[in-house]
């Protein structure tokens, strides 16, 4: 059964936590749908995959081409697309029109935007009013990187505090779920207890409804991993000697055999 957004919300009734990965074409879409990955998010960090140092350079054409590429691959997992930066922050027609296009034009069930502030909050609601399914995304905003950095956030009272005021005001303004992203994981638990829409964490603690990590982190394909990242296979090391082995035997004639 293909996962819904009410399936999630279920799920945190339910106690049972979500699994969430980032996918950026068909084959890790494939593979992460078939380990049974519950979300799947085609999120901006494809800047990275794409060579670039920060999120910021992606655009919507380059997002769209590439979820689209995903959408092949996922049959059950929830489909969840990124809005690149500053195709959603001028206005609501803006959003609207990106989201629309990220909809019509790669098949996702739903997008995900940055921040909780009420520009964002009155361009979630309307999204939400319009069809469109919204995934929050708080606490560290990597679109932000020239004002934030990429530290913790919320680590005094009033910053925690204006944290869970905007998680609570996206769950009012319709998101089905939200990304809390490096914050202390007190902080993250205080939250999703308050919510009735369940959170999804990144080096936010293990108090979340769910966990989502960027897939080339966990896959040791990153150059640079971010200190909350567990490495769960070294692909880096293990492409590296396979193609060492590939062009010793192919220098060596081993390979081919005749
Ligand atoms: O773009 C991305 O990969 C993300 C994750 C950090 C959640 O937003």
């Amino acid at each position: 059964m293909a996962v819904t957004t009410q399936q999630l919300i279920q799920w945190k009734q339910q106690q049972r936590p979500i699994v969430a990965l980032t996918a950026w074409n068909y084959t890790t879409g494939r593979l992460l749908d078939a380990a049974g990955v519950d979300l799947i998010l085609v999120g901006d960090t494809l800047a990275v995959i794409l060579g670039y140092e920060t999120t910021l350079p992606v655009t919507l054409e380059q997002m769209i081409h590439h979820a689209s590429s995903v959408r092949r691959g996922v049959k059950r997992a929830l489909l969840v697309v990124d809005l690149p930066f500053l195709t959603y922050q001028e206005s609501i027609q803006q959003a609207m029109h990106s989201a629309g296009r990220v909809l019509k034009e790669t098949g996702a069930q739903a997008v995900k935007l940055e921040g909780g502030n009420p520009a964002m909050l009155e361009t979630v609601a309307r999204l939400v009013q319009a069809g469109i399914p919204v995934l929050g995304h708080i606490g560290l905003t990597p679109q932000s990187i020239h004002q934030v950095g990429l530290k913790q956030q919320g680590k005094t009272q009033e910053a925690g505090k204006r944290i869970l005021e905007e998680a609570i005001a996206l769950e009012q303004a319709g998101a089905f779920s939200i990304v809390l992203e490096h914050i202390p994981s007190e902080l993250a638990a205080q939250i999703t207890q308050k919510l009735t829409i369940p959170t999804i964490g990144i080096g936010a603690g293990s108090y979340c409804d769910g966990q989502v990590l960027v897939t080339s982190d966990l896959l040791g394909l990153s150059e640079r991993q971010p200190p909350f990242a567990k490495v769960y296979a070294n692909l880096s090391e293990i492409i590296t000697q396979a193609v060492q082995s590939y062009a010793v035997e192919v220098r060596e004639h081993k390979f081919p055999l005749e």
